[in-house]
């Protein structure tokens, strides 16, 4: 039975497909994957007796119940069933390997009707056609392209909120749909808005597609630390070609918003606390998805998001309340948003928090005015899930009609899922709410449509036909092991890594040990592959490297948060007879990503009372961590001789690890959030301030002083962080000039030399401080970095160019302005280990 299956199961609602991954070390394990709903089942426990199989699972939202399922093989088939709570049993047969894409039947029906070219269209032309077609609309109508419906009301057991899905496309009610995913499930909503609804107008599909659609890449907290905004646009783009194929148009993303809080989940979903480099990637991810055009078939619609300072929720904790200064939203969290923008980002989605006491989502100064009037936005504003009605929830409207009135009078275009917007007709009626308004915001929907080409041919993102060429391919598969490669970060090593030429030289036996030693989840939250079964674990990737198995010892340990009966008894007994251990610790990926925010950001319990026993041996202990924010390691983190930050590294993560770990790929990525050395430094992060009462070399020991009285101030690891299996020096920073003036440039010079015996990459970052300002400026600040190869002895010397535009920020008296006065320029390998020089500029 070991190997993969498949088996298609015929319910009440739909076709499904499970895949089934077997596989087998000291116990059988089982993976689970199905479509077209890709279900993140998490199996528990796996049972063999004979030919039968029996295992039972959990999934996130349905807390202590179980899935069970059980297999009976003969031959090349199966026979079994399985028993969902909420849906009953389903009886199964099946048979190896991955099996026939269900799309496939589509073909036939879809290709017929698809047009083979559509006209290209100006933007005059869409505005002309628009216009006649808003003049044949009602109000009502106007307002049906205005809400976003979830794609299925199919649950496993939650209530049904509104009419279904179907019943609000065909009555014009829908304009966009949430998650279909599945492009069946796509062309079967489609036909009925273009053969059933008034005007016939095709939908939008929108999904959530954050670091891959089939082919999984790193989280982007993960793909952030490549600081390669090239190889992160090369991954969206292949994100888009592979969601396209299957209808989704419109996508949920970038998440751009700046994480300075590891207790909130959701840092794991953008680039880190950094706005240069928030802004880079922002740039990125919305010319990978968007590609050239919006009318190729094979791009999506980036959606920035969540406009704005989500990230700043107090406590870390999801959805809370955000309570910053305009010098912080605009120095800080504004930057990726306005280079989302700049990059043509045809959407905006609002963040669920307050912003002077008002919830975002009915707030006119920043969304009417800061995003569309000031930064000129003229796309299409989406509420995030239910932020309309929640403007109620807030307390700042009395209920969801005039939460309804607010949104709409902030210019908010897109309702998604609840449906406040019904009272929009009988609001314009009243006069709360002008005509025009609606009409606006059915303006900026139908004109996407143009753009998209979906007006013209309804169902050219429905492409059965792509999906097997696409999904998963070897070329993108690649791309994602490149990228988990350049975004893992070797935080720390006394020389035990690589594994094959390291201080522990040649080795006999290694043992692999931890819940991520042979664990598939490995692709991070907000992922809804199909071929998570698929994901290759950290043991796969080191037995591909052709360590042979008898010396590749592995014990699970412990859950990820659960003591396993007897398990650390079995991770001592195979620890003791290995040279070097590997402790593949962290978080499963339902411990970050939206509603996932932790109180300690610590590994939990269980784990740390199995490192604390494979410590004690005494052994060389490398741990490979697993996780979707930074932790606080404490005296873990002092005790490995070698530490690697994987995050969730996606499809290929245990490949990559496997070569990172023997030294096939120098590991080259930085951090791009600090890790705090105690949770109560956090928020920590490198470009804060300096207070009137900062620390110094010669202070460190007086009272009144800005600093804890029981620990440091300084995170462990610092942003821009980041060890190779080689060494850099940096020598002879040099500026060509002491004082620009006006547009003038001056440029920083420094020598960079790979001191060590193999070749490597590293990242070269340049920080300038404004020493004085009409408001304090933080004390660096990320201005330009280089990422250069150097092989062993080599030395570069590395330019960087200043002027004007690096000087520049917001301040209340003189808006985006450049200050004259004194700054310094700091060079160097992380932003807490760099050379500087001062330098001056005189004014404009
Ligand atoms: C999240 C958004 C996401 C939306 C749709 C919300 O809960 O905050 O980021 O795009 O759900 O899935």
């Amino acid at each position: 039975m070991i190997g993969l299956w498949h088996a298609i199961a015929n319910t009440p609602k739909m076709r499904l497909k499970f895949q089934f991954k077997i596989a087998r070390k000291t116990g059988y394990t089982l993976d689970i994957a199905s479509e077209p709903l890709a279900i993140p089942f998490k199996v528990d426990s796996v049972a063999v007796e004979g030919n039968t199989l029996r295992g039972t699972a959990g999934a996130f939202w349905m807390p202590g119940q179980s899935i069970v399922v059980k297999l009976t093989f003969d031959g090349d088939g199966f026979e079994g069933e399985m028993t969902i709570p909420g849906m009953g049993r389903l009886p199964l047969q099946g048979s190896k390997g991955r099996g026939p894409f269900l799309s496939e039947e589509l073909i036939d029906t879809v290709l017929p009707l698809r047009k083979n070219e559509i006209p290209a269209r100006s933007d005059e032309e869409i505005d002309r056609e628009v216009e006649a077609l808003l003049g044949r609309m009602t109000l009502e109508e106007k307002v049906g392209q205005l809400f976003q419906v979830p794609a299925s009301n199919f649950s496993f057991g939650g209530a049904v909120e509104t009419d279904p899905p179907e019943k609000l496309v065909a009555e014009g009610r829908a304009g966009s749909v949430l998650g279909a995913f599945d492009v069946a499930r796509v062309f079967e909503l489609q036909k009925l808005a273009v053969e059933k609804s008034p005007h016939g107008i095709p939908l939008l599909f929108n999904a959530d597609i954050i670091h891959g659609a089939q082919t999984i890449f790193p989280v982007p907290l993960a793909w952030s630390c490549s600081w390669e905004p090239e190889a992160v646009k090369e991954a969206c783009a292949i994100a888009a070609k592979e969601a396209s194929a299957s209808g989704t148009v419109y996508n949920h993303g970038p998440m751009v918003d700046i994480g300075r809080d590891p207790r909130w989940g959701r840092v794991v979903e953008g680039a880190g606390e950094d706005p240069y480099l928030g802004a880079l990637m922002a740039k990125a991810q919305v010319e990978g998805f968007q590609g050239a055009t919006l009318a190729d078939p094979e791009t999506i619609v980036a959606c920035l998001k969540h406009f704005i300072a989500y990230g700043a929720a107090e406590g870390g904790r999801d959805y809370n309340t955000v309570d910053i200064s305009e010098m912080a939203l605009r120095n800080v969290f504004l930057p990726p948003f306005q280079a989302g923008l700049e990059a043509g980002a045809a959407s905006v989605m609002n963040s669920f928090n307050i912003y002077q006491g008002v919830p975002v989502a009915a707030s006119e100064p920043l969304l009417k005015e800061l995003l569309r009037g000031e930064l000129g936005f003229d796309g299409v504003l989406i509420s995030d899930y239910g932020a309309v009605e929640e403007i109620a929830v807030h307390g700042h409207a009395r209920d969801a009609r005039e939460a309804a009135g607010m949104a709409a009078r902030a210019t908010m275009d897109i309702e998604m899922a609840t449906r406040s917007y019904e009272f929009l007709p009988e609001l314009v009626e009243a006069g709360v709410v002008p005509e025009a308004t609606v009409t606006d915001s059915a303006r900026r929907i139908l004109r996407l449509k143009y753009k998209l080409g979906l007006m013209d041919d309804p169902y050219r993102y429905v492409r059965p036909e792509k999906e097997r060429d696409y999904h998963f391919n070897e070329e993108h598969l690649q791309a994602s092991l490149e990228l988990a490669r350049k975004s893992a970060v070797l935080l720390h090593n006394d020389g035990t890594l690589p594994i094959r030429s390291g201080k522990a030289g040649r080795l006999e036996r290694i043992a692999l040990i931890g819940p991520f030693a042979d664990s598939r989840d490995l692709l991070g939250p907000w992922q809804f592959s199909r071929f998570s079964h698929e994901t290759v674990t950290l043991y796969e990737g080191l037995l591909g490297k052709g360590i042979p198995p008898e010396r590749l010892l592995y014990a699970q340990g412990c859950g990820v948060e659960e003591p396993l009966p007897g398990g650390i008894e079995a991770a001592l007994e195979q620890a003791a007879t290995a040279d070097l251990v590997v402790l593949a610790l962290g978080e499963s990926s339902d411990m970050s990503g939206e509603a996932a925010s932790r109180l300690s950001i610590g590994l939990p319990e269980p784990q740390l009372r199995l490192a604390e026993a494979v410590l004690a041996l005494g052994k060389p202990v490398v741990l490979v961590l697993t996780n979707g924010r930074p932790l606080v390691l404490g005296e873990l983190g002092e005790r490995a001789n070698a530490i690697l930050e994987t995050w969730f590294l996606g499809s290929q993560a245990g490949n990559a690890i496997a070569d990172l770990l023997t030294g096939d790929y120098n590991p080259s990525g930085k951090l791009t959030m600090s890790f705090p050395a105690h949770a109560g430094q956090v928020p920590v992060y490198y470009n804060g301030f300096r207070t009137g009462r900062p620390v110094t070399d010669s202070n460190a020991n007086s009272k009144f002083i800005s600093k804890y009285i029981d620990g440091p101030n300084e995170p462990k690891y610092p942003f821009g962080h980041g060890l190779s299996y080689t060494t850099f020096t940096y020598s002879g920073v040099r500026a060509d000039r002491a004082s620009i003036a006006g547009d003038d440039k001056l440029t920083v010079t420094v020598t960079v030399t790979n001191a060590g015996s193999v070749a490597g990459v590293e990242t070269v970052q340049l920080y300038i401080q404004d020493v004085h300002g009409s408001i304090v400026r933080p004390v660096k600040e990320l201005k330009g970095f280089r990422k250069l190869r150097l092989e062993p002895g080599e030395s570069k010397v590395v330019a960087f160019a200043i002027g004007v535009s690096e000087l520049r920020f917001w301040s209340p008296a003189n808006g985006y302005a450049a200050e004259p006065g004194a700054f310094v320029a700091y060079v160097g390998t992380s932003s807490a280990d760099t050379l500087s020089i001062g330098f001056e500029w005189t004014g404009a």
